[in-house]
């Protein structure tokens, strides 16, 4: 089978290392794909917002799969104009990628069909929403509706901050996204990603994991797309998964068959572990970047035939079987990230890197002459397997540390809470 995949980060570098390691693969090609995918694939050069131009390339290059990394194309309906050409596709339908493309549809959801989450208010002008604050007091949650690549929201521990939040929305802050805004009650607890492959009717399990959104050690300064991660999560016990399938994931498959959106694709849970159960604090409708990382490397199954299971509605005869290993990602960013990353800083080492046992994802990388260069903010996902968190985390720190990118930083601590669970600490 010849396969398309979508996207350019390192989450598709890890999705198309392991896709080119099916039996099943004749060819993989990926647009508009990044130096490290084009060890695994052909990029073809592809406007990827063009749904009819990747229509017509798959009918040319006689694509049996497409596989879509991020949410914007998911959200934007390129797996129903997909489908719609007799194209078959993993990932959801647009009315499905709601689920990560509106914030206020997923809480509403919530509320029908009594999944636990922090309660809320939806307004669509910031005199209502600002009574609504008021009231609620803070600390509290505000949230621009729509997609802001994950600087929509504000936890504000202070009225002023809330207020300002609310106003920034509704002065165009996140343009569009910010139109509609969503206030929630501030949860506490510990927070961890579980993930799910679904084909509409069947959610299979898919790993946990947790990340590190703060840029800097010990968690503080500003959020970015994540700056590591590491799984298993240690706290996502057998039980506790079980209950999130019965009171959340499953409850959300059967809302949006019976709202006629049946979900297919990765269901990306972002959980908050309260002292009252876990909650949902949001879905993602893809795999997590960097998450997606971590799960690649402990994923014992062919991934290809997951993943046209999912396609085909078909979840319910497969399994997915894991390596009893932890996997943890260092993201080496460029400085400046997350602000305005410095671009074109050459890195040398990366096959030292990857000599040395781990797997160094591209993500944000270009070639120039005969460099790897800096091209993004995150770029590079330095990735290791070991019996613990701890172990995992060493040989990831080793590597790093083989990586010449005196233009680069990465934070030092990623997975401090599981080592310092797995050190009784
Ligand atoms: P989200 O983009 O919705 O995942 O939110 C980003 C981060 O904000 C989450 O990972 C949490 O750390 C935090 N957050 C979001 N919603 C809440 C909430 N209701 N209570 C506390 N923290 C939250
Ligand atoms: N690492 C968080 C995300 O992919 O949304």
């Amino acid at each position: 089978m010849n396969v398309l995949l979508i996207g350019s980060g390192g989450r598709e570098h890890a999705l198309a290392w392991k896709i080119a390691a099916s039996p099943m693969l004749t060819k993989l090609y990926a647009a508009p794909g990044n130096p490290g995918i084009a060890q695994e694939a052909e990029l073809v050069a592809l406007d990827i917002a063009d749904h009819a131009a990747v229509a017509a390339l798959c009918k040319d290059k006689a694509i049996g799969l497409v596989v879509v990394g991020p949410e914007g194309p998911l959200v934007a309906g390129i797996g129903d104009d997909l489908r719609a050409a007799g194209i078959r596709v993993f990932g959801p339908s647009r009315a499905a990628a709601q689920l990560e493309g509106s914030k206020g549809f997923t809480k509403d959801l919530c509320a029908r069909y009594g999944i636990p989450t922090a309660a809320y208010g939806r307004f669509d002008n910031a005199a209502d929403a600002r009574a609504y604050v008021e009231k609620m007091g803070a600390p509290i949650v505000i949230k621009a509706d729509g997609l802001a690549a994950g600087k929509g929201v504000t936890v504000a521990m202070t009225l002023d901050e809330a207020l300002a939040a609310v106003d920034g929305c509704f002065d165009g802050a996140f343009g569009g996204a910010g139109a509609s805004v969503v206030v929630e009650e501030f949860m506490t607890g510990e927070e961890a990603s579980f993930f799910c492959l679904c084909d509409g009717k069947t959610a299979l399990p898919f790993g946990t994991a947790q990340d590190h959104k703060r840029v800097g050690d010990g968690d503080v300064g500003p959020n970015t797309g994540g700056m590591g991660a590491y799984s298993p999560a240690p706290v996502m016990t057998p039980e506790l998964i079980d209950q999130t399938m019965r009171e959340i994931v499953e409850p959300t498959m059967r809302g949006m068959a019976e709202m006629g959106a049946p979900f297919a694709g990765v269901l990306f849970a972002g959980l908050m572990l309260t002292d009252k159960g876990p909650r949902l604090i949001e879905y993602n409708t893809r795999f997590g970047d960097p998450e997606c990382q971590v799960l690649m490397l402990r994923l014992k199954e062919d991934l290809l035939v997951l993943l046209n299971a999912a396609a085909d509605g078909q979840l319910a005869h497969v399994s997915a079987r894991w390596r009893d290993e932890a996997a943890l990602t260092v993201v080496m960013a460029a400085k400046g990230y997350p602000g305005t990353p410095e671009k074109g800083s050459v890195i040398a080492g990366i096959d030292k890197a990857e000599a040395s046992g781990a797997r160094v994802f591209h993500a944000g990388t270009a070639v120039q002459g005969a460099d790897i260069v800096a091209n993004g903010g995150r770029v590079l996902n330095v990735t290791a397997t070991g019996r613990t968190v701890s172990e995992a985390q060493a040989k990831a720190y080793a590597a790093v540390d083989l990586v010449d990118w005196p233009d680069g930083f990465c934070r030092r601590d990623i997975g401090w809470l599981a080592v310092a669970r797995e050190q009784g600490n």
